[in-house]
């Protein structure tokens, strides 16, 4: 007879390790990237699992969850070419029963950023991978750091929970001319595609100034244009995700922003000075 004292004694070791990475399909090569970290983290033997599913209830504007691109066929032959042993592909109606009444809440690192303009964006964000994670019980899953807060918050989630996960977080990709990539991207016009890059290299160079306010400062001027409408841009502590008043600890630069009705994010970590 074993006695656990420790929850992470619970877990099986005795199988095959899973590595789930859960998406919203109309996959791009930062999704891939993702793809590839889980098969080295998964081993040869391992199975790799890819959710495709666009979140009905992590959506506050219907007007963003009829447009996101669903391009099933290409996001399967995708998965099928990075040598993917799982998808997953629920419909809304298998995931979510009509008098559900259950959902998981995270009270704290959801306040600012996009917590903060999309109410109860992050409430749908963790109640579904939750359930994704108990539908296909992963041993870890990945996530980028494009979406940061969506990656601490899940990270909260898991360890509050104690939910028999690990989490992994990558690195965002990025076009050549530094626009994060995002299923969002095929949205834009071509004058709206060709001012987005400002994007990042504003938060780039921001990120090197030498006081919170010459930080926004740079970073604003820098990301406004005729074209676009800033919708957040905020300095947060990197674990809290709370506004700074010194940059003695490391932080975050993120923002939000529209080009007409799409929405695209980006973040730039500022190490302590
Ligand atoms: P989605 O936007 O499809 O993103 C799926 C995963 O890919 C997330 O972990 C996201 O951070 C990561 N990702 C997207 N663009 C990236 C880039 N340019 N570089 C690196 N990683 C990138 O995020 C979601 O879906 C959903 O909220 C989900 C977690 C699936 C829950 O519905």
């Amino acid at each position: 007879m074993r006695v656990i004292t420790h929850p992470h004694e619970l877990r099986r070791s005795d199988h095959k390790p899973r590595v789930l990475v859960p998406t919203m399909g109309a996959l791009h090569e930062g999704h891939l990237a993702l793809i590839r970290q889980a098969r080295t983290v998964a081993g040869p033997d391992g199975c790799v699992a890819v959710s495709i599913f666009v979140n009905p209830i992590q959506f506050d504007r219907a007007d963003d969850l009829d447009a996101y691109p669903r391009p099933l066929e290409d996001d399967l032959a995708a998965c099928r070419r990075e040598g993917v042993d799982l998808v997953f592909v629920p419909d809304a109606g298998s995931m979510y029963h009509p008098d559900r009444s259950t959902k998981v809440l995270e009270t704290s690192l959801s306040t600012t950023l996009c917590g903060a303009t999309r109410p109860g964006h992050f409430d749908g964000v963790c109640t579904v991978v939750l359930k994704l994670f108990n539908l296909l019980q992963p041993d870890h899953a990945v996530f980028g750091e494009k979406d940061f807060q969506q990656l601490a918050i899940i990270r909260r989630m898991v360890r509050d929970l104690d939910v028999p996960v690990e989490i992994i977080g990558h690195p965002t990709h990025r076009e050549p001319d530094g626009l994060a990539m995002s299923s969002r991207n095929v949205r834009l016009t071509p004058p709206q595609r060709a001012d987005a890059p400002r994007i990042h290299r504003a938060l780039f160079s921001a990120s090197e100034a030498d006081s919170i306010e010459a930080i926004l400062r740079t970073a604003q001027s820098g990301i406004e244009s005729p074209l676009n409408r800033i919708d957040y841009l905020q300095l947060v502590d990197a674990e809290s995700l709370q506004p700074v008043s010194d940059l003695t600890r490391p932080s975050l630069l993120a923002t939000a922003v529209f080009y007409d009705k799409v929405r695209l994010i980006d973040n730039q970590g500022i190490p302590a000075r």
